[in-house]
């Protein structure tokens, strides 16, 4: 694992500075729409989709500069989720990334807005790197449906819908795991296989849906057990809200038996690919025992 916190930093630090670069570049008028939008960006968190697009494009052999704009589209949207999500009208959190919500600090109305923009400006980023070709054109398209009414935006129309459900219903469950956390997922190492003309897509897309099905049982799980300091969000809401959750559905400890056997699942997606899958392997291991 010393290897992959390693390789892990290195991704964290080359796009963090494609990041910044961008963000630096981007002068917005009025000052609190340019100061909305960074405050959410640059606060951190742990990067994991534009991490797994690099890695995923190192496995296959694609240069990093053909990837950074889709990591970069794609964390746009993964913010502007986070931003909404947190609204009072969704899930009413007041703390994200170790600090206050957006609408904590810009007012609500700014802060829809702030992601109305990231969204926005995900979505130019993907058509000027359309430019480039066609499977450039249809690696955006893929990230476009996993953010979309029949992805990411249909699985938080579900997590609401199903607020203070009791019923207990695994493919209801299933619905909202593979939209509103899967499909993100999905995004940067399937666009990675795309640009590379389909590589290995049935198995890396298989892997990164599993992955995603993993990341929210652990968020799921984190919830419960986690601490503020190590999440810097607040824990006990699932329960609070009402959420559809794998704990409220099968119990703490059955939870985490499924979390083992998902990341086993995971990993085995892997082993059809001939190259040195060990980071995105190590990357399943590191999702079921994450704190943070
Ligand atoms: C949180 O995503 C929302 C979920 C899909 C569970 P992350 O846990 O990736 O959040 P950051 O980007 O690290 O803050
Ligand atoms: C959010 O799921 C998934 C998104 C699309 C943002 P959660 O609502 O469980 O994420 P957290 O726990 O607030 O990060
Ligand atoms: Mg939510
Ligand atoms: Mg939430
Ligand atoms: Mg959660």
């Amino acid at each position: 694992m010393a290897d992959f916190s390693k390789k892990y930093g290195e991704y964290l630090d080359e796009f963090n500075s494609y990041l910044n670069k961008f963000c630096s570049q981007l002068k917005l008028q009025p000052q609190i729409l340019d100061e909305s939008l960074k405050y959410s960006l640059l606060l951190g968190g742990k990067r994991v989709r534009p991490v797994l697009a690099l890695a995923t494009a190192d496995l296959l052999g694609l240069a990093h500069e053909e990837i950074l704009d889709f990591a970069l589209a794609i964390e746009l949207i993964h913010t502007y989720s986070l931003i909404h999500d947190d609204l009072p009208a969704m899930d009413n959190d007041d703390f994200r990334r170790g600090k206050p919500t957006n609408h904590k600090v810009f007012g609500e109305g700014n802060a829809v807005l702030a992601g109305d923009g990231l969204l926005n400006t995900a979505y130019s980023t993907l058509i000027k790197a359309c430019y480039k070709g066609k499977n450039y054109v249809s690696a955006a398209e893929f990230i476009c449906a996993c953010a979309g009414v029949e992805g990411m935006i249909a699985g938080q129309s579900a997590d609401l819908l199903h607020e203070n459900d009791i019923s207990v219903n695994e493919s209801v469950l299933n619905f909202i795991y593979e939209n509103k956390t899967s499909k993100l997922i999905m995004a940067p190492v399937v666009s990675a296989s795309i640009l590379c003309g389909g590589k290995y897509f049935s198995e890396l897309k298989w892997y990164a849906r599993t992955l995603g099905y993993l990341f929210q049982l652990t968020d799921d799980i984190l919830d419960v057990e986690g601490s503020f300091s190590d999440l810097g969000k607040s824990v006990g809401k699932d329960k609070t809200e009402g959420k559809y959750t794998a704990v409220r559905l099968f119990g703490l400890e059955e939870s985490k038996l499924r979390a083992d056997m998902t990341c086993e699942s995971c990993k085995k997606y892997l082993e059809g690919i001939k190259g040195d899958f060990s980071f995105l392997a190590d990357f399943a291991d590191y999702v079921k025992s994450r704190k943070k």
